[in-house]
């Protein structure tokens, strides 16, 4: 019996062109010389490098500008790959089997094959199978895991799309893979499996229900008071835009602003802002965040009101981008 992990592999496989599968190769020869590569993946695009060489992970940090204790997620294209980088328990498996390929990165023990330096000098690592099938390829190609962190500069929303990426990191790209804009927009969720309670580090493109409901057991927050587990990346601020960002429950809040403001949200706002975008709903909201919050930086407004988005499924993992925009 094929599961439906195999048969959204073959499928994936089957829809890459001839021609990016000659590029794709390229790429790979360059992530196994130590170089790294831009490429796409389903929820924002990366920054790729061997997980297994010590001096492409830290050619990565180098080319962020990234703290290096912050550590890398490693993207696998099968679960043997994924063993061989960490323990795997019955939950991980589970989960792998429910949600992968996906938005999904699963912390566990780490094994003694992956430098410190790639998981910022953590005994566990974070590991998730992409569902793009540019990124699964250039992984089976390059036969080993990638370590890839969004394809931006610390501190910059994340790239959903190739020429954002050779925008922001271009220079320390030896090429990217253009797959076009992401779908999902946000980045993926990451769970802490490694023991105990599983613990929601980053919310993202797989909610927080959608994992309770699979595993039928509550999730815990980091703030729980029962957790000790933290991402080390939530210690330092995010997704920062050029201008400042504030969140607002009211689409008529805005109108107080003394400065030329813009507008997100699924609302429409009173008053009259510079410019406004008006999502369709949260999905759209948080395909879309990213690429905005670049677009109306060079718009000529001086500060962006965001509409809160309401928590669930993919609002929470919105606002909490939100949130780190703002700086809270
Ligand atoms: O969707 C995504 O996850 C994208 C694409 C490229 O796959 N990658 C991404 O990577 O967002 P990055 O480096 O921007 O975010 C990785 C997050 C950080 O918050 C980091 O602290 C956390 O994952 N992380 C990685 N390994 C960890 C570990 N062993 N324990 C706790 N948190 C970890
Ligand atoms: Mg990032």
């Amino acid at each position: 019996m094929t599961s439906r992990l195999e048969e959204r592999l073959e499928e994936l496989k089957a829809s890459v062109s001839d021609e990016m599968h000659a590029q794709i190769r390229q790429a790979a020869q360059k992530i196994l010389s130590g170089e790294l590569v831009g490429f796409p993946t389903e929820t924002v695009y990366g920054l790729g490098g061997n997980a297994l060489d010590a001096g492409a992970a830290a050619k990565i940090y180098a080319a962020k500008g990234r703290p290096s204790d912050n550590p890398l997620i490693i993207h696998v294209c099968d679960i043997k790959m994924a063993e061989s980088v960490v323990e795997l328990n019955w939950r991980a498996r589970f989960l792998m089997d429910r949600f992968w390929p996906g938005p999904l990165s699963l912390v566990l023990k780490a094994k003694d094959t992956v430098p410190l330096v790639t998981r910022g000098g953590l005994d566990t690592a974070a590991i998730r199978m992409p569902d793009n099938a540019i990124a699964l390829e250039l992984i089976r190609g390059a036969g080993v895991p990638i370590a890839a962190p969004s394809a931006n500069r610390s501190g910059r929303p994340s790239p959903t799309d190739a020429a954002t990426v050779r925008d922001d990191i271009g220079d320390a790209v030896a090429m990217v893979l253009d797959g076009g804009p992401a779908r999902v927009g946000l980045e993926s969720t990451v769970l802490d499996v490694s023991g105990g309670s599983p613990v929601l580090l980053r919310p993202g493109g797989i909610s927080k229900e959608e994992i309770e409901e699979a595993l039928q057991m509550p999730v815990l927050l980091p703030t729980d008071g029962s957790s000790l587990k933290h991402s080390p990346g939530t210690r330092y601020r995010h997704y920062a835009p050029k201008i400042p960002l504030v969140m607002t429950d009211d689409p008529g809040g805005a109108e107080a602003v003394d400065k030329k403001w813009a507008w997100i949200g699924t609302s429409e706002p009173t008053g009259s802002p510079v410019i406004k975008i008006i999502f369709k709903d949260t999905e759209e909201y948080a395909k879309e965040l990213f690429r905005v919050l670049r677009l109306i930086e060079k718009s000529g407004a001086e500060i962006i009101i965001a509409q809160r988005p309401d928590e669930s499924g993919i609002g929470l993992a919105l606002k909490d981008r939100l949130a780190r925009a703002s700086g809270i």
